[in-house]
């Protein structure tokens, strides 16, 4: 692919703002250079654009902000038609709406529809990875990743594993279940931008056999990715203590079964203790946080202080449908608020970096994507502060970066994602009002 450029206001990180002084790189007037959907040069405009071969185009954000596509870290694609279905708490909602909704999954074509949609939707959102749930069929993984391969999108997926305590026409078995995981994984796993991830739904969906099953193959393909639920909700926790009365706690249960490692995102984390904490830094395990699920089932507050003091690395999730919005801006919006229901303030640089580098490094993927590192992918969003009256006009009234990141992740959604590039191709633009 040709040589492209793009001038703006730019924005990436280097590191978390919570730990780091030297954490943002911002550029008032930069230049983002790109060559074969890679990132070639990222910095002052001033600096770079002298460089450029004649000819180059020099696309005009100036204005602008350019930083890179932002990453949900857990997120369930067969359940973008139940957004929003009102139930009282995670598990009736989930045996009211969620499993009857799945069970249309093992029709591909079916399959197939929806996940175009949830991927228009991604984009429109400026989400350009992210980590994805499919069903118990194997058809809804391979319609997954056919739709996110042709539009060339670095995606995480994976076939929901569960041989008990579901209905009959969504479970698996445990020889079953981790044959058709190897099978994907051969056929899907760093088949060009497509990775795979080993998805045990939740303890109480598995057996002992399958997690048994489920360990092994994550040792026999450690490079594979690892998605599950932990300790989303209290009458889930007391299932699982109920369900495995010899393990220290939830979190301990995937411990026993070989499922902490690099690469393993384990989603809500609300009910951990510090000995939990202490036990995700060790082994490399990240944390999912997904606030707008959190608030709309009703299932706890995430201590951001807790995990901090152990230096888990965290994401930004919207675990969708659960979560009620695909905007990762607002679930910052709702990030923030959890944060002060439980007395820890999150800056907004740490949102966007929570939400682009740190999801990638959470992910093991740092300076592959969510960054302007020359040689990452070039996977980047164009924000738009004057998207709407309302931010236009407190737009006007930022005094610094942090006020004016800050009023987009509570003000913006979709609206506020003016394009998203994928690859270094343009993969949405939004439509003018
Ligand atoms: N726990 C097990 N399955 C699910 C799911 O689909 N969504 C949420 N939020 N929690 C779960
Ligand atoms: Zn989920």
């Amino acid at each position: 692919m040709a040589l492209a450029s793009y001038r703006g206001n730019l924005l990436h990180f280097h590191a978390d703002p919570a730990f780091s002084d030297a954490a943002i790189a911002w550029h008032e007037d930069g230049l983002l250079v790109v060559e074969g959907g890679k990132v070639k040069a990222a910095g002052d405009y001033a600096t770079l654009a002298g460089a450029l071969p004649p000819g180059t185009p020099v696309h005009d954000y100036r204005g602008k902000l350019i930083m890179p596509g932002l990453i949900d870290t857990h997120v369930h694609y067969p359940q973008t038609d139940m957004i929003a279905s009102p139930a009282p708490g995670l598990l009736p909602w989930l045996e009211t709406y969620t499993f009857p909704t799945e069970r249309q999954f093992g029709d591909h074509a079916h399959g197939r529809a929806v996940a175009e949609f949830f991927l228009d939707e991604l984009l429109r959102c400026g989400t350009t990875t992210a980590m994805v749930y499919c069903t118990v069929h194997k058809e809804s993984v391979d319609a997954f990743f056919e739709a996110s391969s042709a539009r060339g999108l670095r995606m995480v997926a994976g076939k929901v594993l569960m041989d008990r305590h579901c209905p009959d026409f969504l479970c698996d078995t445990a020889e079953g279940g981790v044959r058709d995981s190897e099978a994907l994984i051969n056929k899907w796993h760093k088949n060009g931008r497509s990775l795979y991830a080993i998805t045990p739904r939740f303890a109480p969906t598995s057996s002992d056999a399958q997690l048994i099953l489920a360990g092994e193959l994550a040792a026999a393909y450690p490079d594979t990715f690892i998605q599950t639920h932990v300790s989303e909700n209290a009458d889930e926790c007391d299932w699982v203590k109920s369900l495995y009365p010899q393990a220290r706690s939830y979190l301990d249960v995937y411990d026993r079964y070989g499922l902490m490692r690099e690469r393993a995102m384990y989603g809500h984390c609300i009910w951990l203790d510090q000995a939990d904490f202490a036990r995700m830094a060790e082994s490399g395990a990240a944390a999912a946080v997904c606030p707008t699920s959190n608030l709309f089932l009703g299932s706890g507050l995430f201590d951001f202080a807790q995990a901090d003091a152990a230096r888990v690395a965290l994401s930004l999730a919207t675990d969708v449908g659960g979560g009620t919005s695909f905007s990762m801006l607002q679930t910052m919006n709702e990030a923030y608020k959890v944060a002060r229901m439980k007395g820890s303030y999150l800056q907004a640089a740490r949102m966007f970096y929570l939400a682009t580098a740190g999801a990638a490094r959470a992910m093991g993927l740092g300076g592959v994507i969510g960054s302007f590192a020359p040689g990452a992918e070039a996977d980047f969003i164009v924000l738009d502060p004057q998207a709407t009256p309302l931010l236009a006009r407190r737009a006007e009234h930022c005094a610094n970066l942090e006020e004016l990141l800050f009023a987009l992740a509570l003000l913006g959604d979709d609206r506020a994602v003016l394009a998203t590039y994928a690859a270094g191709r343009m993969v949405h633009e939004r439509r003018p009002a």
